[in-house]
């Protein structure tokens, strides 16, 4: 369980109950303006030439949907696809500020990047650069090498995108007749918090990190220009929210080490710089239950379910993941692979699936941790060959599934026995929130105490260091010995906890904040 009881208040202290009325209020009198490098839809050319459009299936839009109702929201976004890219100069054309796509409640504006800045940006700093330092991907002796490239990537890419981010927020902003708020999501935006300030410097912003925040010794392997400038914007924020309360410790730290006039003050979680405070708070982000659970009891999934069945063993293991470095997917199957060794009785009556979303295949590392993956799963396969008979054919340890089917995942998260979560680090992890609600077999959880939903998840799971291949396999073992009793606890326990901490609690909390720091400050009376 998350603790904060600082003046900023949790996301689990709220529970999922319903929004305060402040912060009704507050919605009623601004402009919530969200922004994030992913929007909400994506459009599409059809052949015809008009376009459709596809929603994001993201935890963040459902959360934004439900407060929707009582707002005027516009959701700042990058142009990512063809089809955004066309309509997003079709509105500039047409003079147009806000995009509404039909059949749709969400209002747009697109930030149209040039190729380049837009590579520079995102493949180049957001996801190798800062993606790795916060999730401690590096192997430092090797990298990350800081060159000429990275540097026109960080001035051409990533300060020109996140300036467009501002310019486009505070045109939306601007443009409404109500007060902003402006709600920034993640690492691609660390600079737009700076620079909207300079622009219109009684705005409140506030800004969610989805990711973890290393500690300040670590973040010295980024050039002390860019660290400052990132922890600079960031306090132009009036508050900064995390997934973990070590996370905005160690962003409180990160501050003190890199700027110059940092006065903290942890009792309230605040950090006072150049006359203004950030307040620093932890919101736990979560899954939208209801949503879940109809994509799982959809026609779809009851078909996939239906085809796992050839699939499934007297013990079965799943795990769920972008195909992503900081998730641990090989060292899993090492676990695993050392786990038949130690317990060879478990040899024939046991199959692990993996389902494997590929992703940002534009970034080498990515590409390369895709075949890390299948060369280690081909090697399991191989060397268990001759091992054991199922159905009567040659029995396979392991099954990779791999493509972007979130209803297939969803069937396969019913019926684990166990469901492996052994990422290195993480900012929350979805996955282990979504096995947690719906797995209909009394299965266990091994879950990496460095991901954020130990924090929640913890107590009633199996916790693994995420780099000890020998206790991830012991812990196996013990997850399919496990009592059933205590399986049934734990399970009732998570599914719970999961229902009461759902993602409306996420956002309720967070407008609940700004509500308390706009009344203090009477700004909106
Ligand atoms: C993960 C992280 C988010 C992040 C997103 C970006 O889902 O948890 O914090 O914003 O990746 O993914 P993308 O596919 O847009 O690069």
């Amino acid at each position: 369980m998350v603790h904060d009881t600082q003046h900023v208040n949790s996301g689990d202290e709220i529970g999922g109950n319903g929004l305060p009325g402040s912060a009704r209020e507050l919605l009623e009198k601004t402009t919530l303006i969200i922004a994030s490098n992913r929007g909400p839809l994506e459009f599409h050319i059809e052949e015809d030439g008009s376009y459709s459009t596809k929603r994001g299936s993201g935890g963040v839009v459902t959360a934004v949907s439900a407060v929707s109702r009582y707002n005027d929201l516009i959701w700042v976004a990058s142009a990512m696809t063809d089809g955004d890219r066309a309509r997003a100069r079709e509105a500039d054309e047409a003079g147009e500020v806000i995009i509404s796509p039909p059949d749709s409640d969400i209002r747009l504006r697109f930030v149209l990047a040039d190729e380049d800045a837009y590579d520079g940006y995102y493949n180049r700093i957001s996801n190798p650069l800062l993606w790795f330092l916060q999730h401690y991907l590096w192997d430092t002796p090797r990298s990350p090498d800081i060159d000429k490239e990275t540097w026109r990537a960080w001035r051409d890419g990533y300060v020109t995108v996140n300036r467009q981010f501002a310019e486009e927020i505070v045109a939306a902003a601007r443009a409404s007749k109500r007060k902003p708020l402006v709600m920034l999501q993640d690492y691609h935006l660390y600079l737009t918090p700076g620079i909207i300030r300079e622009m219109m410097p009684d705005v409140t912003l506030q800004h969610f990190i989805h990711i973890p925040w290393p500690d300040p010794d670590y973040w010295q392997l980024l050039p002390r220009e860019m660290r400052s400038a990132i922890c600079d914007s960031m306090l132009a924020n009036d508050i900064v929210g995390f997934q973990t309360s070590s996370h905005a410790r160690s962003f409180m730290n990160t501050c003190d080490f890199n700027l110059d006039g940092v006065d903290l003050d942890y009792r309230h979680r605040e950090i006072h710089y150049r006359g203004r405070t950030t307040k620093v708070a932890v919101y736990p982000i979560s899954i939208d239950c209801d949503a879940v659970e109809a994509v799982a009891a959809s026609e779809d999934a009851l078909r996939h379910e239906e085809h796992l069945n050839a699939f499934v063993n007297e013990f079965t293991i799943v795990r769920v993941d972008r195909a992503e470095p900081s998730k641990n997917i090989v060292r899993g199957f090492l676990a695993y692979d050392r786990f038949l060794e130690k317990f060879p009785e478990f040899i024939g009556r046991v199959n692990f699936l993996a389902f494997l979303v590929p992703s940002r295949l534009e970034v080498l590392e990515y590409v390369d941790y895709l075949d890390d993956i299948n060369t280690v799963v081909g090697r399991i396969n191989t060397k268990y060959a001759n091992a054991a008979e199922q159905d009567g054919v040659a029995w396979q340890p392991i099954s990779l599934f791999i493509g972007d089917d979130y209803p297939r995942a969803l069937a396969a998260l019913k019926r684990y026995d166990v469901l492996l979560v052994n990422a290195i680090f993480d900012g929350m992890n979805l996955v282990a929130k979504e096995g947690a609600l719906l797995n209909q077999q009394d299965g266990v959880i091994i879950l990496s105490e460095a991901a954020g939903a130990y924090q929640q998840l913890g107590p009633h799971s199996l916790t693994v260091s995420s780099t000890d291949i020998e206790s991830t396999a012991e812990a196996i073992h013990t997850a399919l010995t496990m009592n059933p009793d205590k399986r049934a606890a734990w399970s009732s326990e998570l599914r719970e906890l999961v229902r009461t901490q759902n993602i409306r609690a996420w956002i309720y909390a967070q407008i609940d904040d700004l509500a308390k720091l706009t009344t203090a400050t009477r700004e909106y009376r």
